[in-house]
């Protein structure tokens, strides 16, 4: 429906209320805008030194100038109470319940992103910087006995459709910004902190996780991939993942 505003596909439930607020602050805008722009021509025509050889130091006593004002100050102030406050407060407050929904830790650093599924004991393994090695880039401690069924991918998250989707989102080392446009998500991703990120993706298909933040010289490549699959497909994947880590079965003697 908003092509004409190049948005990218609406892949999450309330990616609807985000592109409704923004087609009303552009239409805001475009009045403003025209508004502006004739106005600009106008005076420089009615106030040319030709017409008015002595200024007025006065100025100009029009009541239309503080209506209009008024007026557009009272269509900001609608936007902000009835739509942007409303749609934030949904994010930061309407968390699901954890029971429901896929709890995943996303972990930014220079320049990739680093996922981690608690398995299915539902308790995330413990991570320590002092672990992070070219093939553990997430420092997951695999000795911890919770973190034996843990996840852990690299630029690639995994998601059912339809299901409510809770991240907690940190970084190794500077700001980051987890940005999924389709889902209509941007979260810093800020050290030393673990921000809770939720939505629920409603279309099946391949996306983007885009770093958003000017984060150092590869911010340019910081470029991850969610994947929304149908629930069956997403158990799939995750009894998969389970099995990869099932300790190898010791050989027996023959
Ligand atoms: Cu990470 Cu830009």
């Amino acid at each position: 429906m908003l092509n004409w505003l190049g948005m990218p596909p609406a892949a999450s439930a309330h990616a609807g209320e985000i592109d409704q607020m923004m087609v009303l602050v552009h239409w805001l805008m475009l009045v403003l805008f025209v508004g502006w722009g004739a106005f600009f021509p106008y005076v420089l025509v009615k106030f040319r030194a030709g017409a008015n050889p002595k200024a007025s130091y006065t100025g100009a006593h029009g009541k239309f100038a503080k209506s209009t004002e008024v007026a557009v100050a009272i269509i900001e102030i609608a936007l902000l109470v009835f739509y942007a406050i409303p749609a934030w407060a949904t994010r930061v407050k309407a968390f699901p319940a954890e029971s429901e929904a896929v709890v995943v830790r996303v972990v930014a650093h220079q320049f990739a992103w680093e996922m981690q599924y608690p398995g299915p004991d539902g308790k995330f393994g413990r991570t320590d910087p002092k672990l992070v090695t070219a093939d553990n880039n997430i420092g997951i401690d695999r000795t911890d006995p919770n973190a034996k069924d843990d996840i852990v991918t690299t630029n690639q998250l995994m998601l059912p459709v339809d299901r409510p989707v809770l991240v907690h989102l940190s970084s190794q080392d500077v700001i980051h910004s987890f940005g999924l446009y389709d889902m209509r998500v941007k979260q810093d991703a800020i050290p030393g902190m673990s921000i809770p990120v939720w939505f629920i993706p409603n279309r099946v298909g391949e996306y983007e996780i885009a770093c958003s933040q000017l984060c150092g010289l590869g911010h340019f490549r910081m470029r991850g991939f969610i994947t929304i699959q149908s629930a069956a497909d997403y158990q799939k994947w995750y009894d998969a993942q389970q099995k990869e880590l099932q300790p190898a079965p010791t050989p027996t003697a023959p």
